[in-house]
């Protein structure tokens, strides 16, 4: 059985005493109420706010992530925080080549493809998202350029190492927008995912490997979308600002 993983992406979200509240309201929500054993909870809030996370989480069972990693190792990179400095704290997880610092801060797959390794080499699991624009999924290319996305980032990976990334499909015409994809088209795009992995690296490890969806997931959808045979969870962005919304999301797998 496939590992289950709903993340949430604060995104540049919160004030200090918003985030405080916010993480505590979590943690004693999961005090009270654990989820199940196989699902695995990531929180992405800002990096200012990551040892706050890790200290009000420090008793359960909750992985900390982060949203962004840089492409160089140190040195003159003004601004930037290598993987190093994040595994040095304890982090888990990173989003990597999220849409909006493709669109926004001008990430490349290339520079994705660096920020992958980054990670990996630093023992942190890349949260890989890809996904389609509205007009290019108009223009009937939406498989075309996630392949692309995929290929590029992570095709130079082995096994073992593609192992411990996690991929997010993200249209992005869903991402923020109360669109959110159709349970059929997550399906079919996170079939078509899994079948590039097969061609790669085999079924077996196709089977095993977690493939999220993100773009509008909220408590309502969750578990219409996380019912389909290849949705394994979900990247959440504006329901994992209320800790309920985000911990009934956390709740919405079938059961098994
Ligand atoms: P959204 O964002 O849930 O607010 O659409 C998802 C994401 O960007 O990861």
């Amino acid at each position: 059985m496939r590992d289950k993983i709903v993340a949430g992406n604060w995104k540049m979200n919160k004030s200090f005493d918003e985030a405080e509240e916010l993480l505590n309201q979590i943690v004693d929500e999961l005090e009270k109420n654990p989820l199940n054993e196989d699902v695995t909870l990531v929180i992405c809030p800002p990096v200012i706010y990551l040892e706050m996370a890790l200290d009000l989480v420090l008793e359960l069972d909750c992985s900390i992530g982060a949203q962004n990693l840089s492409q160089f190792d140190d040195g003159a990179y003004t601004g930037e925080i290598s993987a190093r400095m994040l595994s040095d704290m304890g982090i888990d997880y990173c989003i990597v080549g999220h849409s909006e610092r493709r669109q926004y801060f001008g990430e490349t797959d290339e520079i994705i493809a660096k920020k992958v390794l980054k990670a990996l080499d630093q023992g942190i699991a890349p949260i890989f998202c890809c996904g389609e624009s509205l007009a290019e999924r108009e223009a009937g290319i939406h498989f075309d350029v996630v392949k692309r996305q995929i290929e590029t980032a992570l095709w130079n990976l082995n096994a073992d190492n593609l192992n411990d990334v996690v991929i997010a499909y993200e249209p992005v015409w869903a991402i923020g927008t109360g669109k959110v994809a159709t349970p059929d088209q997550a399906q079919e795009m996170h079939a078509f995912i899994r079948s590039l992995i097969a061609s790669k690296y085999g079924t077996e490890f196709a089977n095993e490997f977690p493939i999220l969806y993100g773009g509008s997931c909220n408590a309502a959808n969750a578990a219409q979308l996380f019912s389909q045979p290849d949705v394994d969870g979900g990247l959440i962005g504006g329901a994992s600002l209320k800790a309920e919304d985000f911990l009934q999301i956390a709740r919405s797998f079938p059961i098994q």
